[in-house]
């Protein structure tokens, strides 16, 4: 038996609180009966919340290798390949998080609401490296303020590590790794741009302990249960 409150935030319905407030107001019933808070209920308890019976479906976590050329949602109202479409899958798993249309690398996708509020939590402080191409020279003085932070939205972005790998001279690009741990919207091309560099390719290499090894673009794989226990043990431990 479970708090049916945790139920409805696992289920990806809404957040624990939301779960709560609507409790309150009577809008969630059990086996056709109206619950109070604190309630509980198991497995094969059919919970309705607002009208809509939940959903309980076997928790999946797919990593995918994300392409070029598709979107981070689970439909687009112009008809583009969104990443769900490159899926395999009867469950209704959606992203964690996003990568731009043109950002390729490694995406988490799940059913499991509880994990992926964890995770997109602006708390959460897992560690993504992306690998960035750029137009110019990137000097240490540039690199450093990456690491120490970068105004955006007026708000200076938190501490992160920035390696130069390899400037062409030829091509008068550079190719930087950086490690954040925050998820604003497009912030490592923000963050390059607010020092007057232009993103040409953005590859997102790691997402926590996770990589890409053994997948191809356009590919994807299950997370091993070790692992799923290994990304909440993470974010929990975080949270501490
Ligand atoms: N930062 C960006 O600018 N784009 C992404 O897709 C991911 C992080």
């Amino acid at each position: 038996m479970e708090r049916v409150s945790k139920i409805i935030a696992n289920a990806g319905y809404c957040s624990r609180r939301k779960a709560e407030e609507l409790i309150q107001k009577g809008k969630v019933t059990v086996n056709g009966k109206v619950i109070q808070i604190g309630d509980k209920a198991n497995v094969s308890d059919m919970i309705s919340v607002e009208g809509n019976f939940l959903n309980r479906e076997d928790k999946e976590y797919v990593l995918l290798y994300k392409p070029r050329g598709v979107v981070t949602t689970t439909s687009d109202d112009k008809n583009r390949k969104t990443v769900v479409d490159l899926i395999q899958t009867s469950n209704r798993i959606y992203p964690v998080g996003r990568l731009d249309y043109d950002t390729t690398g490694i995406l988490i996708l799940t059913n499991d609401g509880e994990l992926a509020n964890l995770l997109m939590h602006p708390k959460s402080n897992v560690d993504k490296l992306y690998v960035v191409k750029v137009k110019g020279l990137v000097p240490p003085v540039m690199l450093k303020k990456l690491c120490n932070g970068v105004i955006l939205d007026g708000k200076k972005t938190a501490k992160a590590q920035a390696r130069a790998k390899k400037y062409d001279k030829k091509s008068n690009t550079s190719i930087i790794e950086l490690t954040i741990h925050e998820g604003k919207n497009h912030q490592v091309k923000r963050m390059f741009e607010a020092l007057g560099y232009e993103v040409l390719k953005l590859k997102r290499e790691t997402y926590s302990f996770l990589n890409l090894s053994g997948l191809t673009s356009g590919e994807y794989r299950h997370l091993t249960p070790k692992e799923v226990k290994k990304l909440y043990n993470e974010v929990l431990n975080e949270k501490k």
